[in-house]
């Protein structure tokens, strides 16, 4: 953060000085005496001498954050904005300074003919003009569109750009020179002068008019969505560096299209299979079954505040609990939700077929249809469902419940257990955020000395900072998978969940009460539980928050088969950007991933069994929860550094200037989303696929078959 505001600055301030160098440069032919051409030659020195030393300070920055946090970071920046500021520079470092030295003789008379013809020479001017315009691009970039991976053409873009604005004043330039060495007196007047500079501008102007509009017509089109696209798009894959796929070769499944699972005939290679065959053993009967109507329905909570909610069951958060190691089964029914309903399973590692993200593992259930669900509960924990069906939309309207896996054996004693899922509403009476129904303070008897189990989930699209005081507590389980060996963190250490991510909290009920809310103490409209024992207390009062609980150091590390030290086979790279630019034909603030948004993003592809490792990478001003379905990702670093204690996850929050290490080993086959979890990002393309290279798709995503899985 630090580094993007200080590139900011100085970038900044060298358009500023360059373009004060740029103009003063302009005036320069226009000198009557030599000294006056001296005074204007040491001042435009002094200029350019000062932007040097601020340029080479941003050069000192990005060095520095090359150091502290990678190459990933800077990558961006070396390739694209260096070259395009460091080359305007070095000419004018080491061959405009020094003709500018050489003007420096004082002396009352006109200056010669020839200190006039090197104070025209177009160079001077123009090498200016470059440097402005190169340090205007380089700040604009490094707020609205933090260079990532640059390709040949983005490089090549903005040294066009630099180009095609130069042309009017080279133009100019030339005319004068020419004039100048021909010994033509120029007309020194002010008002022509003005009169010629406000024409130059504005004919430059309607030069930057017509790059940007071309630039939307282009923009607009390229970034309009396919009626149908099927995840087989050769031309957008990343590999990982890794050994070459199936997807790299020209081979037959190119012309692949999607079809009905049961027409599967046309693959030739028997080793391929489909997504939707890809179900898991669910031959044995179900041991749960259970029904999710999705509908509309006003629901009021608990301080009567009313919401227009899109719900399952017409409840908010409804409740599937089993045992682990249960068949469930559950039928999805849409009564009245239009653009169609699905389920996924948010970090629950199902089979592909059962992820119910539309248009990659099923079609939208539509109003009037109904779908089953069928898998094995194979992992414990705290888990959560909603619609993977225009989410941005749906899960914000209430189309989310909870799934709880009890273990087998409980080695925990746990007197009492209470969910709270958190959610941000848009009520009658403005947004409101709730825990369930609750979207003010709860109260619960506990008895002193009774376990209390808390499952925290946050189905909000931002982060939420926890509170939790009056007790020492534990954090036994992030995102559904337990920590060994939690140690006691002490009262008042605060935690926080990424959008979408879980964690179950344990303490022992204490003599006092204990108080828990989201967010800062001071902000009183946020949600909380008060419990205590014998005597009701007034009201919850918050302590100084002391510690932030950090993950990365915590329990006993996971030793699974990817914190083993031996080779991956692929390494990706997600660089979280933003810019602006357009998503399906529309302006929008947008959210990147190397540099592009969904359906550019390149898939990930894998071959069953890779051991798997991503970085991510925030340049981005905003924070990204980044989820991948069907794996639990393992943390391994944390900026640069080893974690001392490797965890899993499967909804990794990913703060700006921030950089983590993950591995996980593919080992669940199929077309798996991998996506920013405020949905809002997602839909506006913060998205890409995890595809391994043997499953061929079974269904289409776009406005074709209505399966629209932000
Ligand atoms: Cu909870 Cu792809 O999402
Ligand atoms: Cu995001």
């Amino acid at each position: 953060m630090f580094e993007t505001i200080s590139s900011i600055m100085l970038t900044v301030a060298m358009t500023l000085l360059w373009g004060i160098a740029g103009i003063t440069a302009a005036g320069l032919p226009y000198a009557k005496t030599s000294r006056s051409l001296n005074h204007r030659s040491t001042f435009l020195l002094w200029v350019a001498g000062t932007a040097l030393v601020i340029s080479t300070a941003w050069y000192g920055t990005i060095t520095l954050q090359l150091i502290q946090d990678g190459w990933l970071f800077v990558e961006g920046t070396v390739k694209m904005l260096v070259p395009l500021t460091l080359l305007p520079q070095l000419y004018i470092g080491g061959a405009i300074l020094p003709r500018l030295k050489s003007l420096r003789i004082s002396g009352g008379e006109p200056p010669t003919s020839a200190a006039l013809e090197a104070a025209a020479h177009p160079s001077i001017l123009l090498s200016f003009l470059a440097a402005a315009l190169a340090s205007g691009i380089s700040a604009f970039g490094t707020v609205f569109a933090q260079p990532v991976l640059p390709g040949l053409y983005q490089v090549g873009y903005r040294f066009l750009l630099v180009a095609l604005l130069l042309l009017v004043p080279a133009m100019f330039a030339n005319r004068r020179y020419m004039k100048v060495k021909k010994g033509i007196p120029l007309r020194r007047g002010l008002a022509v002068r003005l009169l010629k500079l406000v024409f130059a501008s504005i004919l430059t102007i309607i030069v930057a008019i017509a790059i940007l509009v071309s630039n939307v017509l282009v923009g607009v089109q390229v970034s309009k969505l396919p009626e149908a696209s099927d995840m087989m798009n050769h031309d957008w894959i990343d590999e990982g560096g890794g050994a070459p796929t199936r997807m790299s070769g020209s081979s037959n499944h190119h012309q692949h299209h999607a079809h009905p699972p049961s027409d599967s005939t046309d693959s030739a290679d028997p080793s391929q299979v489909e997504v939707a065959s890809l179900t898991g053993d669910i031959s044995q009967p179900a041991d749960r079954t259970f029904e999710l109507v999705a509908q509309r329905k006003t629901v009021t909570l608990a301080s009567g505040a009313v919401v227009d909610a899109w719900t399952y069951n017409g409840e908010i958060a409804p409740e599937l609990r089993v045992k682990q190691g249960e068949m469930i089964e559950v039928k999805l029914v849409n009564q009245d939700i239009d653009r169609g309903v699905t389920i996924h399973w948010h970090g629950y590692n199902v089979p592909n077929a059962m992820d119910g993200v539309p248009g990659m593992t099923q079609n939208i259930v539509k109003p009037g249809e109904s779908y089953i669900y069928k898998f094995r509960a194979e992992q414990e924990g705290t888990y959560w469902f909603h619609s993977h069906q225009q989410a941005a939309e749906q899960v914000v309207k209430g189309l989310f419940g909870t799934l709880i896996v009890e273990p087998k054996q409980e080695t925990d004693v746990i007197d009492e257990e209470v969910i709270l899922i958190n959610h941000r509403w848009e009520t009658d009476q403005g947004y409101q955020k709730a825990f369930g129904y609750h979207d003010q303070f709860q109260w619960k008897q506990v008895k002193p000395g009774k376990n209390v189990k808390l499952r925290i989930i946050n189905a909000h699209n931002l982060s939420e900072k926890c509170l939790l005081q009056g007790t020492g507590f534990r954090i036994a389980s992030i995102d559904g998978m337990r920590i060994q060996d939690p140690q006691p963190l002490s009262d008042g250490t605060t935690f926080r969940l990424a959008a979408g991510g879980r964690y179950d909290v344990v303490f022992t009920m204490p003599d006092r009460p204990v108080f828990l809310k989201l967010g800062d103490a001071k902000n009183e409209s946020n949600p909380g539980v008060v419990f205590y024992g014998e005597s009701v207390p007034e009201k919850p009062i918050f302590q100084a928050e002391t510690t932030e609980f950090d993950p990365s150091n915590y329990g006993r590390p996971v030793v699974n088969d990817v914190t083993a030290a031996s080779p991956f086979d692929r390494e990706f790279h997600m660089i979280l950007g933003n810019e602006m630019g357009f998503y399906n034909g529309r302006f929008h603030f947008l959210w990147t991933i190397n540099g592009e948004v969904y359906p550019r993003v390149p898939t990930f592809v894998v071959k069953e069994g890779d051991r798997v490792k991503t970085t991510f990478v925030n340049k981005s001003l905003g924070e990204h929860p980044m989820h991948l379905h069907g794996h639990h990702m393992t943390v391994l670093k944390k900026n640069g550094k080893k974690v001392a204690t490797p965890w899993l996850t499967d909804t990794l929050n990913v703060l700006p200037g921030e950089s983590y290490e993950v591995a996980f080993i593919a080992d669940n086959p199929g077309m798996w989303m991998d996506h920013c979890h405020n949905l809002d990002h997602a839909a506006t393309g913060m998205t890409l696929h995890l595809m391994y290279d043997h499953v061929l798709p079974s269904y289409e995503v776009g406005t074709r078959s209505g399966n629209l899985p932000d």
